[in-house]
């Protein structure tokens, strides 16, 4: 099974760019083109949060826009620049969606169980599970504890080490560590947020962010760092699971460079 990642949009309405300079819905729009282009063909799009700026309904029509270009299944889960209510207005056909309540969803129709979490906290850019939610976590690893499943919520429960990234970092990472350390069938748990690729040994499974298909967070670790980022490289995960095998990912970076070259 192939598992595309794409993460953090940020689409704006049509015409707009992103924070006034950067075209983030071309970002998407490329990002989908590439993953349309691999030589195997993915079998499941996940994007992990901040499909929109803003959180407005103009925004929602642009990403729909944009991800019907995409003839794979995917399914979204919320960041802190969505807005829940105009998101599952947008996203109503999709059924795995809640009516009510956080976005918290299972979906079973692949080799690989697929659990999104909402991590969005109303109002606030940090990320948190409540007591329900972790409650629903557990309930639902527990319905199937040996299929191979991936976890995915927009928050990585990590410290980055970018001062401001941290800040609004998923808060009271110990509950939900705890939940997740208890079972051995996590392939993989899949955040956004940061707009970086970093990988961590977490929980007993492995924790993994996506780049942006729009800005990237520029790396910096001083107390003082003033927040900034870079228009690229953007990119994408791609997330390779076999039978026996087990889970693999590989960070994509989009654009093109000087090559092919023969390698041997
Ligand atoms: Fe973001």
């Amino acid at each position: 099974m192939l598992i595309a990642q794409l993460s953090d949009p940020h689409v704006r309405p049509n015409g707009v760019l992103y924070q006034g300079v950067v075209d983030s819905n071309r970002g998407l729009a490329d990002a989908i083109e590439h993953v349309l282009a691999l030589d195997i063909r993915p079998d499941l799009v996940l994007v992990t949060g901040d499909l929109v700026d803003e959180g407005l309904p103009d925004e929602y029509a642009m990403v729909r826009h944009i991800l019907a270009a995409l003839t794979i299944p995917y399914l979204v889960i919320p960041g802190n620049h969505d807005d829940p209510t105009c998101l599952r207005a947008a996203f109503s056909d999709h059924r795995y969606l809640p009516l009510r309540g956080p976005l918290h969803y299972c979906v079973d129709d692949h080799p690989v169980r697929i659990i999104g979490l909402d991590s969005t906290v109303p109002g606030e850019h940090h990320g948190h599970l409540d007591q329900a939610g972790l409650d629903w976590l557990a309930d639902t690893l527990a319905q199937q504890p040996d299929k191979p499943t991936v976890v995915m919520l927009h928050h990585p429960p990590l410290v980055s080490g970018i001062p401001y990234m941290d800040d609004y970092r998923y808060f009271d990472e110990s509950a939900l560590r705890g939940v997740v350390a208890r079972f051995g069938n996590i392939e993989a748990v899949l955040c956004g947020h940061v707009h970086r690729p970093m990988v961590k040994r977490w929980a007993n499974t492995v924790l993994c962010t996506s780049p942006s298909t729009a800005t990237q967070i520029d790396l910096t670790f001083a107390a003082t760092a003033t927040p900034s980022s870079h228009d690229g490289p953007r990119g994408y995960l791609l997330h390779r699971w076999t039978k026996g095998d087990g889970l693999l990912s590989h960070t994509v970076q989009l654009g093109t460079f000087a090559g092919p070259y023969p390698f041997a």
